[in-house]
């Protein structure tokens, strides 16, 4: 098939490059021309693990192309994606302007019949809003299908050729079907192909990060109380994963949430239950435990300190929001740094490939270091923010050599406390007790 995918991010890319892969041609817009001649040089404007290969062999078969103008994309398409950001307003509504000229843009190009398959995480309703934005704009007939995307950032090649499911929001069963055929070899293990109205698919999107954030929330919560009565909170999930019912993903006690998705979709669901005066209590409830959570580990190295931070160097071990990621968009990372500065700390940061973007979102209010080993030289304590690979198994001799108090606050519960304690470190985890 032909495919268009505007807007060329995190989701544009890696819908793009997956769609190529299995043998479609596609031209991915973006209006970032930067980005755009990056990409016709060969390089991958993101950090995603396994995207460079499928890139470069799509590119090399002419498979994919990169284009900054919509209309050419457009008029050698059949299925136009739209993959654009819908960052957060300042009421928590999505910002739908990038949405809005992206589909003008792409009905004033239209030449005949065109699928409108809307990937950007959107507004319940939007799929009207997006017909009634184009049909001013084009005498050609037009479909607009609602397709959210449930890939993770860090795992979304692999999240992308094997989803759990797929949903395709649309009254038509010709559309429906348009789309199964496109997305089949993507499921060929039997993954559902999921078709449902389009108001609901966009709720699904919005109810499944809703859920899952409210999950991580209620083990923050769990694991504040372990660290006032005693228990372990890792054990405690073990307990609870375990149980089929529940399942054992995101389950996981730490900084807090983050990300590009959790946040805003959260912030969005919420704005729109008080535009419909529905009460969402629990998202809310989630939402203002994370705001909470992702100033926990620095109230315990203020009482580390005794709550002098002024002068103390801290060394932040991790800066994007997960591991895999050079994401920095809502990373606990920098809600802690914002609170050690303010209370007069030096902090030093170290990540193993969001340094870029972290001195965008951060500025050069820290050391941005060039290595784990050279943030800690001579720092008063460890803070392990963002649980890469490389940091599991650190040289604890080394670490504690180099730090002038032997304290590491470990804010994804990655080290063994007693393993800690036994090489003369103070330990501080999240509802480990
Ligand atoms: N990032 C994720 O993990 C994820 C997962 C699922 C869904 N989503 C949703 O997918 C959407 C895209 O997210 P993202 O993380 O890929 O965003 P992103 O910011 O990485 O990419 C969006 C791209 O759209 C481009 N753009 C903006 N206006 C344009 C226009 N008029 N024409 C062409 N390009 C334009 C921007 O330059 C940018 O490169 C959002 O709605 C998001 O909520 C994201």
């Amino acid at each position: 098939m032909k495919i268009a995918v505007v807007g060329t991010g995190y989701v544009g890319l890696v819908a793009g490059a997956c769609f190529a892969d299995t043998g479609n041609s596609v031209i991915c817009v973006d209006s970032d021309p930067k980005k755009i001649d990056a990409l016709k040089r060969g390089e991958i404007p993101i950090y995603e693990p396994g995207l460079d290969t499928l890139v470069e062999r799509a590119s090399a078969e002419g498979r994919i192309q990169f284009t900054t103008h919509t209309a050419d994309a457009v008029r050698a398409s059949e299925i136009i994606f739209m993959a654009v950001g819908t960052p957060p307003l300042p009421t928590g509504e999505p910002d739908l302007r990038y949405l809005k000229q992206a589909t003008e843009e792409v009905a004033q190009a239209m030449t005949g019949y065109r699928l409108i398959v809307n990937k950007s995480t959107v507004p319940i309703g939007s799929h009207r809003v997006v017909a009634d934005w184009m049909s001013p704009h084009t005498k050609h007939s037009f479909d607009v299908v609602s397709n959210p995307e449930f890939l993770k950032e860090g795992t979304a090649v692999d999240d992308f050729l094997k989803p759990d499911r797929v949903i395709i929001g649309t009254e038509k069963e010709e559309v429906y079907q348009k789309m199964a055929e496109l997305y089949a070899p993507f499921v060929r293990q039997g993954n559902p192909v999921i078709w449902m109205d389009p108001v609901s698919a966009e709720m699904t999107k919005y109810a499944c990060n809703s859920f899952l954030a409210t999950r991580i929330s209620f083990m923050n919560e769990m694991a504040a109380l372990c660290d006032k009565v005693g228990g372990n909170i890792e054990a405690i999930r073990r307990g609870m994963g375990s149980d089929v019912r529940i399942g054992k993903h995101f389950l996981y006690a730490g900084v807090g949430y983050g990300g590009s998705c959790f946040p805003k979709d959260i912030q969005a669901l919420l704005a729109t239950g008080r535009r419909e005066e529905i009460p969402l209590g629990v998202v809310a409830a989630a939402e203002t435990a994370n705001e909470r959570q992702k100033k926990y580990m620095v109230e315990k190295i203020r009482g580390y300190f005794k709550g002098m931070l002024q002068g103390k160097v801290i060394a932040l071990w991790g800066l994007a929001f997960k591991p895999n990621t050079d994401d920095m968009r809502e990373a606990p990372a920098a809600v802690i740094i914002d609170e050690l500065l303010r209370a007069g700390a030096i902090v030093r940061g170290f990540d193993p490939v969001a340094k870029e973007t972290a001195r965008v979102a951060i500025g050069d209010r820290i050391t941005y270091c060039e290595s784990a080993y050279d943030a800690i030289e001579g720092a008063d304590a460890l803070v392990l923010v963002t649980e890469w690979n490389e940091f599991r198994h650190p040289d604890f001799d080394r670490i504690k050599a180099s730090l002038r108090h032997p304290v590491i606050f470990d804010g994804r519960n990655i080290y063994s406390p007693e393993e800690l304690r036994r090489r003369g470190f103070s330990y501080f985890g999240v509802g480990r007790g």
